[in-house]
């Protein structure tokens, strides 16, 4: 089997009703919201058609819910030697909406949560949203790029009063895919403040050779019983739109704290969700390799482009289809994605959303077609290289 990852062309993307086309109006290029501009896995979507076809659209059954519980656990076992219990896994529509209820179900209102930003804007909506205390602690920024530096972590929980603590590993929106020492700091720390580490694995399928996924129950084994791990096949395999996701917990009674939530309250699950997630995650590596290969000739196109223009730090992703762009030394002001849809035609996310850090930097998804990559990045080029690096040009 061989994908044809350039079939859909920009008159076809344009078409598109969903939200990454439709936010992109006239000619601007959308680059923004983490979808893929490619065609399904084919066992995604002969599942789906087949599904269709027979008009097959009512509610899913309970096999229907259990191949998707089997398929993550078999998974789980084969890509990253872990054993999970199929008796501690929920299937919810959305790793977002977990996320609100483990916030809700693992802390009470005023209660700090721990945040390590830049992190996916509703990590600190969720903590807005549920009355629940933001406790912002910023990744370091070392030469090679963002990491978790233990002393700093440390040093802005202690005292905070937190319950728990938000982790996005593999990171969006730094692409960073944390080592094991990384990992261990965390789960220090949430063990010295007795914290539960709700960990957000949604990218773990898409790490780039040289690097590899370690789930936080297996680099930090005595905080398993601590962990939640939250997963989902519609990065990876590109179907947010139907919502399927699993959460996984380390112990029984996270899982009966968090299953405790009237699953009427939790929300009804799509038969389509279902079952393409478990065609997915069963079926879908094939597609998966050649994908993660087109992202990385994307990836490196992105790297080259940006290394060229003055002023503007981006460290090259480990994983995601994301680029984290620091254009700050340009003198943009906090929020330059405006100008850039503006004045560039291409419509890439604030990086204010994504917390403190943000201030002065963008995000930008190359999951695209070479071609329209090409005219992303050479309209940024054109836009960025006019623009003249502050004297004291430096990364925020
Ligand atoms: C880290 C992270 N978590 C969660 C989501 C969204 O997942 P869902 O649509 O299942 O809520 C995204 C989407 O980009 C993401 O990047």
């Amino acid at each position: 089997m061989s994908v044809n990852f350039d079939r859909f062309d920009l008159a076809d993307l344009t078409k598109r009703r969903g939200a990454k086309w439709a936010a992109a109006p006239g000619d601007v290029l959308a680059a923004w919201i983490a979808d893929m501009d490619f065609p399904l896995a084919p066992p995604v979507a002969d599942v789906l058609a087949e599904a269709v076809g027979a008009q097959d659209l009512g509610y899913p059954s309970g096999q229907d819910v259990d191949a998707v519980v089997a398929s993550f656990v078999a998974r789980s076992a084969s890509r990253h030697g872990l054993d999970v219990d199929p008796s501690l896994v929920v299937v919810t529509s959305d790793v977002v909406q977990s996320i609100y209820i483990a916030l809700m179900t693992f802390s009470e209102p005023g209660d700090g949560v721990v945040v390590q930003t830049p992190v996916y804007p509703p990590f600190l909506s969720a903590v807005a949203d549920t009355g629940r205390r933001l406790v912002e602690a910023p990744l370091a920024v070392a030469p090679q790029g963002y990491r978790v530096d233990a002393d700093r972590l440390r040093a802005a929980v202690r005292g905070q009063g937190a319950k728990v603590m938000l982790v996005c590993n593999p990171h969006n929106p730094t692409g960073r895919v944390f080592a094991d020492d990384e990992l261990e700091a965390v789960a220090e720390v949430a063990e010295e403040e007795d914290l539960v580490l709700v960990v957000d694995e949604i990218h773990a399928d898409l790490v780039y050779p040289g690097r590899s996924h370690v789930p936080m129950p297996l680099a930090a084994p005595a905080a398993a019983t601590r962990c939640v791990t939250l997963a989902s096949a519609s990065k990876a395999f590109n179907i947010a739109g139907l919502r399927c996701s699993v959460a996984s917990f380390g112990s029984r009674s996270l899982y009966d704290r968090f299953s405790a939530v009237p699953s009427h309250v939790r929300g009804g699950l799509s038969v389509l969700g279902l079952r393409a997630t478990a065609a997915a995650w069963k079926e879908g590596d094939e597609w998966l390799g050649q994908v993660l290969s087109y992202l990385q000739d994307n990836r490196d196109a992105v790297a080259t482009a940006l290394a060229g223009l003055d002023g503007v730090v981006s460290f090259a992703p480990e994983a995601t289809y994301l680029a984290w762009i620091d254009l700050s030394g340009l003198g943009m002001g906090p929020d330059p994605a405006g100008e850039l849809k503006q004045n560039a035609g291409v419509l890439l996310s604030s990086g204010p959303d994504f917390g403190g850090p943000g201030k002065g930097h963008v995000r930008l998804n190359f999951a695209t077609t070479a071609e329209v990559l090409q005219g992303i990045l050479s309209r940024l080029g054109t836009y960025l290289s006019g623009r003249r690096p502050r004297v004291d040009s430096g990364r925020s």
